[in-house]
């Protein structure tokens, strides 16, 4: 059995969880919208069609902030086409993924499931095949009281009060070749900054996320965000990041080292935001969005069968399975220990696309992935605590990598500490110890373990519980030392509070 140490102390804290880091993401994209969260002829639709069933799975995982409506679709978006009476919206060709888009849901729609759900919108402009007239034209539409054009028009379309969109993308991966638009790092520098401008000066309360990399391994990774900060670093509060990652080798220590090559990008991509603020003698910091994160792989085959130019055919829907939600949790972890720098995160993407929720016509079940989302966004919300953990390591292709990793939140307020760990070795259990003497009078509340025999096991809608967290874990409190053996390849919430 291997032996790892964690080292806490109270005072030293990386900083407080934005919740916004458990944001997630939905966009104009297979099933997500169309059969997913909007599907007026199901027996779970509301009067707006909006699925009972999936708001209430989402609910549970207390997703705070959704971005929308896409991802590659926002490159070729035309928010005109989405919004007023639905029989005069056109159905249009949607070149990012080759499918046609009925906008039949549209902007508004989405602002109204957004408060159903309990959630907020995160909006992205397109500044693929448009650029800053129709970026200004959007958000006057959303967020002016009224007395303009586009203000009234949404007051005409039956929306009275603005939607107040505090959260705008300025694009979508306008690195990618693959977008419709796609631009150089200065020719997207020099829009996102005239972009920008233009839409702060509409609303001086909104906040703006600039696009960063597609991936880690992408060419242009590095200069690209060099030079696009450098061209709209005074008109943006957030870069973004993008990453999946998939099993294809089999290999899983591998694939759950991958937290290390994300770990590498968060810490490259704050560098070169400094490096900038630097150059730039600049005051002001720039914060990260990873605003899409995910495991994306599983669907890749079957999505080169799709007949291009049909309305929301099934499309990246990965089954994901047991080491897959190891992988989301250890991802998730990786974020909490940025969490002075990373204020928003996405998981991409929330319903039937690369999903923890999937639907059909009889109902919705929850996928893997779903639980190490939900137990960390439901615990993880507080004041990170620089965690060290002393612990054997092993060769990945990502480099070396920890056998367990480890973070812990404490949460003042709530006088509770949360420890998440991620034991990833595949043979072997894994003892684990913290001194914890600091917390007096705290005592163990529970120890939830997510476990499974198999790492590829999954969830079924006819089995949706194969893959479930199951409380009564080994964590013992002992005269101030936490203690826990920790089963291969297994997923630990151990929370503790105050007794008073
Ligand atoms: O989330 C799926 C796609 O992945 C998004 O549309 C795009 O931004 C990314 O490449």
């Amino acid at each position: 059995m291997k032996k790892a140490v964690l080292h806490v102390n109270k005072h030293f804290q990386v900083g407080e969880v934005d919740d916004r880091l458990y944001g997630s993401f939905i966009e104009h994209l297979g099933r997500a919208v169309y059969e997913g969260i909007y599907e007026p002829t199901s027996p779970f639709a509301d009067e707006h069609g909006f699925r009972e069933d999936v708001i209430k799975l989402i609910k549970q995982l207390d997703v705070p902030i959704i971005r929308y409506p896409g991802g590659n679709f926002v490159s070729g978006y035309r928010w005109e086409d989405s919004v007023g009476p639905k029989d005069a919206r056109p159905s249009k060709i949607d070149l990012a993924w080759s499918v046609i888009e009925s906008n039949q849901f549209g902007l508004n729609e989405f602002i109204d499931w957004t408060k159903k759900a309990d959630t907020e919108c995160m909006m992205a402009v397109n500044l693929g095949n448009r650029g800053i007239e129709a970026a200004k034209n959007i958000v006057e539409y959303c967020n002016i009281q009224g007395g303009s054009y586009y203000s009234d028009l949404r007051r005409k379309h039956g929306w009275e009060e603005p939607h107040h969109i505090k959260t705008w993308c300025l694009g979508n991966e306008m690195d990618g070749p693959w977008q419709e638009g796609h631009k150089t790092a200065y020719e997207y520098g020099r829009l996102a900054a005239e972009a920008g401008r233009v839409m702060k000066k509409v609303d001086p309360s909104i906040e703006t996320v600039a696009c960063g990399s597609s991936a880690l391994t992408m060419p242009t990774f590095g200069a690209w965000e060099d030079t696009v900060l450098m061209e709209c670093y005074d008109q943006v509060d957030y870069l973004s990041l993008h990453q999946y990652y998939g099993n294809r080798d089999n290999q899983t220590g591998d694939f759950l080292a991958s937290t290390v090559a994300m770990d590498e990008f968060i810490q490259k991509v704050i560098s070169i935001c400094d490096a900038v603020k630097a150059k730039k003698r600049s005051h002001k910091t720039i914060h990260l969005s990873f605003d899409e994160w995910n495991v994306w792989y599983h669907s890749n085959e079957q999505d080169k069968q799709i007949q291009p130019w049909t309305q929301h055919p099934p499309q990246l829907e990965d089954i994901y399975n047991f080491e897959d939600a190891l992988l989301v949790a250890g991802m998730m972890m990786t974020l909490i220990k940025h969490a002075d720098r990373v204020k928003v995160a996405c998981l991409a993407q929330l319903v039937n696309v690369i999903a923890p929720i999937m639907t059909s016509k009889t109902g919705a079940w929850k996928q893997t992935i779903y639980y190490p989302f939900e137990l960390i966004s439901r615990y993880g919300r507080g004041t990170v605590l620089w965690t060290e953990v002393a612990v054997p390591r092993y060769e990945s292709k990502h480099g070396d990598a920890p056998y367990l990793d480890s973070v812990m939140v404490f949460n003042e307020e709530h006088e509770s500490l949360t420890v998440f760990a991620l034991n990833k070795d595949l043979e072997e259990e894994m003892h684990i110890s913290t001194d914890l003497r600091q917390f007096e009078g705290y005592q163990i509340t529970d120890h939830t373990v997510l476990y499974h025999h198999d790492l590829k096991a999954i969830n079924t809608e006819d089995a949706p519980n194969e893959v479930t967290p199951r409380t009564g874990g080994n964590a013992k409190l002992d005269a101030g030392f936490l203690e826990a053996v920790l089963p291969k390849h297994s997923f630990h919430v151990v929370r503790l509070a105050k007794v008073n």
